[in-house]
């Protein structure tokens, strides 16, 4: 997978635009319909020690994650990225689509601190590498750049 054509989407897209809904939920758009096998695309943005859902693309999802919880949670209290090729696996993972088998989350800093963080699903098992990593991390750091 080539992730220059959507960072320079994202790039276009996000360009001028000082509205963080905008930008993260026209990046769910991109990440959604841009990657082949994704079942879900979006963001829970930190709110103290918990992260709430954002903007996404995809089937109604949990609302509210506790850090250290699930996929997201680990993220958001580590600040790196977890790849999890079978989340059937992942202790405390949460099902918020029973038919989601792998997932990756990046977690998107502000100033320095967890401002939240990009939940990708897929109903594949192993549908993301380290490609897929280095790719949507490069997506995430210019997203950053345009978070107000
Ligand atoms: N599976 C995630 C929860 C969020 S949904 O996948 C959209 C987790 O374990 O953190």
């Amino acid at each position: 997978m080539d992730y220059s054509q959507l960072v320079s989407q994202l790039d276009a897209v996000t360009d001028g635009v000082e509205n963080n809904i905008s930008n993260l939920a026209n990046a769910a758009a991109l990440l959604y319909r841009g990657l082949e096998d994704v079942s879900w695309a979006g963001f829970y943005i930190a709110d103290g020690n918990t992260l709430a859902l954002g903007p996404f693309q995809g089937k109604i999802a949990c609302t509210s994650i506790a850090k250290g919880r699930g996929v997201c949670g680990a993220a958001f209290e580590t600040g790196k990225t977890a790849v999890v090729t079978n989340v059937h696996e992942f202790e405390g993972h949460i099902a918020c689509d029973a038919e989601s088998n792998s997932e990756i989350v990046v977690p998107l800093f502000k100033g320095g601190e967890v401002f939240g963080v990009m939940d990708i699903d897929s109903t594949s098992y192993a549908r993301f590498d380290d490609c897929d990593r280095e790719g949507l991390e490069r997506f995430a750091r210019l997203l950053e750049s345009r978070l107000i």
